[in-house]
C-alpha cells in the first residue's frame, strides 16, 4: 500500500535530531513562548525574507489574528476562494469580517484575479489570496489593485512553505502572510502550529500582543487578546525541520516532475507551474472526469488518495448565512468534482512513484 501521506517515514529520517531537541525542551522546564519560538520566528522570517515572523497557535489562528492586527473587523468584508480549506474562511469569520467568494482558474486552481475588482464595494478590507497546493497567487495584479482601492492584502500560505512568486516567497509578497504548521503541511510540527510574517512592525507587535492575552508587557493588557501561543516543543522541533525543508521541497518537486513526465499520456490533466511562480507541490492534484471511478481504481491498486477539496466553503452548512447556491461559482464547482489528489511527500521512493504512475495508466476510464 503507498498511503497517501506517511508521517513517520520523516520522523525516523531525522529522528536523533528531533528527540534531542525534545530532550532539551523538557530539560529546561519552559514550554511555552521561550527562546526556541523567538530563534524560530527569526529563522523563518530569515528564511521567507520578511523582517518579522511571530508564531502562533495555528494557520486558522494566523489568518484571524494577522486580519485583528490588519484593522479588520466586524462589518468589514474580505475577497477569498471557496475552494480551499474551509479555516481560510473560518479565519474571516473569527475577525468578525464577512468572506467574499471569486472564483479561481481551471488550470492552475487558484484564485481568478480579473474577478476581484468587480467584488470590491465599500466595506473590502482586504484580499486574502491563498497559494494552494503550493503555488502562488498571480500577485502583481492583485497587488495594483489593493494599493488602488486602498486595501490590505493577506496571503494564505499555509500550503506554501517556499514557494515563490517571481523570486519573492510566499508570504513576503503582500501585508501580511499566514502559515500552518499542521503536521501534513511542508514544513509540519508534531502537533498544532501557525505563524505570521510581515514587514510591518506595527503588524508584528499586534499579533504578538493579540496572541498572548493582549498582554504589551507581562500584567498589562492592552487589547482583548486570546491565548494562541507556538510551543516550544514544536518550535524546537520546526527548527530541526527548517534545516530540511529546502531538500525536501526539491524533492517534492522532483516527483511532480516524474509524474508529469509519466502521466502526460494517461487522461489525466496534470498540474501546471506558471512562469516565475515556484510551486512547491505540497500536494500533487490531478483532474479527470472519472474521478470517482478513478479513485475506486487506485484504491484496488493499493494507491492512496484524497479530495482537496470535496465541498467548496460556499457550499458548506456552516457558511449556508452567505446565500450562495450551486452554479454560484462554476470552476470552482466543477474543480470539486473532478480533482484527485496523489502520494507526494519526500520520502516516497522512486519505486514507488513508478508505481503510482503505473496504476494510473492502467485506468481504463
Ligand atoms: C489553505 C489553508 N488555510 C488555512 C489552514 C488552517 O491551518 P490550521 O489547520 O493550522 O489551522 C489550512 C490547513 O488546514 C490550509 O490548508
Amino acid at each position: 500500500m503507498i498511503p497517501i501521506l506517511e508521517l513517520k517515514r520523516q520522523y525516523l529520517s531525522i529522528k536523533e535530531e528531533i528527540d534531542a531537541a525534545v530532550a532539551e525542551v523538557f530539560e529546561s522546564g519552559w514550554f511555552v513562548l521561550g527562546k526556541n519560538v523567538e530563534a524560530f520566528e527569526q529563522e523563518f522570517a530569515q528564511y521567507c525574507g520578511t523582517e518579522f515572523a511571530v508564531g502562533v497557535g495555528s494557520g486558522v489562528e494566523a489568518i484571524h489574528l494577522a486580519l485583528l492586527a490588519c484593522g479588520i473587523g466586524p462589518g468589514d468584508e474580505v475577497i477569498t476562494v471557496a475552494h480551499t480549506a474551509v479555516p481560510t474562511a473560518l479565519g474571516i469569520s473569527f475577525a468578525g469580517a464577512t468572506p467574499v467568494f471569486v472564483d479561481i482558474l481551471p488550470d492552475t486552481y487558484v484564485m481568478d484575479v480579473d474577478q476581484v475588482e468587480a467584488k470590491i464595494t465599500d466595506r473590502t478590507k482586504a484580499i486574502l489570496p491563498v497559494h494552494l497546493y503550493g503555488l502562488t497567487v498571480d500577485m502583481d495584479p492583485l497587488l495594483e489593485l489593493a494599493t488602488d482601492h486602498g486595501i490590505k492584502v493577506i496571503e494564505d500560505a499555509a500550503q506554501a512553505h517556499g514557494a515563490t512568486y517571481k523570486g519573492q516567497r510566499a508570504g513576503a509578497i503582500g501585508d501580511a502572510g499566514c502559515f500552518s504548521f499542521y503536521p501534513s503541511k511542508n514544513l509540519g510540527a508534531f502537533g498544532e502550529g501557525g505563524l505570521v510574517t510581515t514587514n510591518d512592525e506595527t503588524v508584528a507587535d499586534q499579533v504578538r500582543m493579540l496572541r498572548n492575552y493582549g498582554q504589551e508587557d507581562r500584567y498589562h493588557h492592552k487589547l482583548k487578546g486570546y491565548n494562541s501561543r507556538l510551543d516550544e516543543l514544536q518550535a524546537a522541533t520546526l527548527r530541526v525541520k527548517l534545516r530540511r525543508l529546502a531538500e525536501w521541497n526539491a524533492r517534492r518537486r522532483e516527483i511532480a516532475v516524474t509524474y508529469n513526465k509519466g502521466l502526460s499520456d494517461s487522461g489525466v490533466i496534470t498540474p501546471v507551474e506558471p512562469l516565475g511562480r515556484e510551486h512547491v507541490y505540497h500536494l500533487y492534484v490531478v483532474r479527470s472526469r472519472a474521478r470517482d471511478a478513478l479513485r475506486e481504481h487506485l484504491k484496488e491498486q493499493d494507491v492512496g488518495t484524497q479530495i482537496h477539496y470535496p465541498i467548496p466553503v460556499h457550499l458548506q452548512e456552516a457558511y449556508s448565512d452567505l446565500g450562495l447556491g450551486e452554479g454560484a461559482l462554476p470552476e470552482t464547482e466543477r474543480a470539486a468534482a473532478d480533482i484527485l489528489s496523489l502520494p507526494i511527500y519526500p520520502e516516497l521512493t522512486d519505486d514507488e512513484v513508478r508505481q503510482v504512475i503505473e496504476a494510473v495508466k492502467s485506468f481504463p476510464g
